[in-house]
């Protein structure tokens, strides 16, 4: 089967790779043509581990091409996905559709039928409705459907997502497009992985139900953190408890210093918005949305209090800075609230991260980044683990201990047992634990 993906950012570039990797004949197509040129000669533009092999594997097997070119590259595709940003809107917080529109006014002067539209950027309830009236109204004589397909992808993780999913979600009405769908799903469809029919506005808002159900998971095992500190509990333990009831589940139940990302921010308001829009607040959100902004803050102030309540003058050594593991994604990252007091304060910021430095930079232009992990904590009053890269959870604390001037340890992921780290001799702080 023929797809055509419009857009090659993350999710365009993951699915497109991943459908090629099905034997499916695939063009991702991109407006950036220094992006599809850099492509072009295998160079990606995003970290994602996997990514640059699938893509190599599937370009050299003659089924994955890239294009500018939309009209050209569209004819006889029978699945043409939308897969562009939908950031939010300024000021308000909505979702800014008008990539998403722009894309479906372009493609409605080039359709051959029949053909299915598939929107896979995150798009507020109603958005398929949008597409399919520019389309209509553009007089297309070609039979066309449009349909949802929200994605599930973890940065970081977001191949092995896409290959081995939870559920698939597929809002779609007609019988045919239904069919056309399990055709592109088909391998997954044969590893049983579940597919969900659903009409297409409910299949718009599983996708915002879905993170905003995880970053209240998350907000609230954070606001047991603080609790557990109070009381003298173990937020590690509390979780474990709790996660071992089916009905919870273990995942998505890390203490840690807030959600960031692409995605979490962005829905999270973008859901709220929606909610406003129809007059149904959703209160729950709401609080989480603000617990979460407050407490990135609060996690700089934890590390000012871990140097004696006082930061002018003093050298924070940060290792991690990207909103987690295994990305160079720095949107929304905790660590940009954590950089902010610390300078505020009169902190000097020294900071390492394996993949995130480029990006960082350009937003903290007051850190001094540094080549590696030791270069990083040289002369530090604290160091504070704000992401929790595999390179940070086997430190050599006793070289560590030689090269810090203070031998403080803010542990924003909770890593490390306590235990061991004050047998080490650290001043050793995390998340919930006592
Ligand atoms: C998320 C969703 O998981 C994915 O399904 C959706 O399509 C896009 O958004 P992503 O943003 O890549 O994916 O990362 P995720 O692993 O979900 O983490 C989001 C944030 O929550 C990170 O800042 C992470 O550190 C934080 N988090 C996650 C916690 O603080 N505790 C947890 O237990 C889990």
């Amino acid at each position: 089967m023929k797809i055509a993906m419009v857009g090659s950012g993350y999710v365009g570039l993951v699915s497109g790779a991943c459908f090629a990797d099905f034997g499916h004949d695939v063009v991702c197509i991109d407006k950036d043509a220094s992006k599809i040129a850099s492509l072009d000669q295998g160079v990606m533009p995003i970290f994602e581990p996997g990514l640059a092999e699938l893509v190599a594997s599937n370009v050299k097997g003659g089924r994955l091409t890239f294009s500018t070119d939309l009209a050209g590259s569209i004819a006889g595709a029978q699945a043409i996905f939308i897969a562009v940003g939908t950031p939010s809107r300024r000021g308000d917080g909505h979702a800014d559709l008008s990539y998403v529109y722009a894309v479906a006014q372009e493609l409605s002067e080039h359709l051959t039928d029949p053909v299915v539209i598939v929107t896979k950027s995150t798009v507020p309830v109603g958005t398929g409705d949008e597409v399919e009236r520019i389309i209509a109204e553009s007089g297309t004589s070609a039979q066309f459907a449009v349909v949802s397909n929200p994605e599930f992808l973890r940065e970081g993780a977001a191949i092995g997502d896409f290959k081995r999913p939870d559920r698939i979600v597929i809002g779609a009405e007609e019988e045919w497009a239904q069919g056309v769908m399990k055709e592109v799903y088909r391998p997954l469809f044969l590893n049983k992985a579940p597919i969900l029919f659903t009409s297409r506005r409910s299949s718009e808002l599983i996708k915002y139900a879905a993170n905003a159900f995880l970053a209240t998971k998350i907000t609230f095992i954070n606001e047991m953190a603080d609790l557990c500190e109070k009381v003298g509990a173990d937020v590690q333990d509390v979780s474990r408890g709790i996660g071992l009831d089916g009905r919870i589940g273990a995942k998505f139940l890390h203490a840690g210093p807030g959600y960031g990302g692409s995605c979490f921010p962005k829905d999270t308001l973008a859901l709220l918005k929606t909610a406003e829009d129809y007059n149904s607040p959703v209160r729950l959100v709401e609080a989480v949305v603000k617990v979460n902004d407050s407490r990135k803050r609060a996690m700089g102030r934890k590390v000012i209090e871990a140097l004696g309540g006082e930061a002018r003058g003093k050298r924070v050594a940060l290792l991690g800075l990207t909103f987690k593991p295994n990305t160079d994604d720095m949107r929304d990252a905790p660590s940009i609230a954590v950089v902010q007091a610390l300078i505020d304060a009169g902190a000097e910021v020294v900071a390492y991260d394996p993949e995130g430095m480029d990006a960082a930079a350009a937003i903290m232009p007051g850190v001094t980044m540094v080549a590696n992990t030791y270069e990083a904590v040289e002369g530090a009053d604290a160091v504070v683990l704000v992401t929790e890269w595999d390179a940070f959870r086997a430190l050599d604390f006793s070289r560590v201990k030689r090269l810090v001037k203070a031998p403080v340890l803010v542990d924003l992921r909770n890593v490390y047992d306590p235990g061991e780290l004050r047998a080490a001799g650290f001043a050793y702080s995390s998340v919930g634990r006592p």
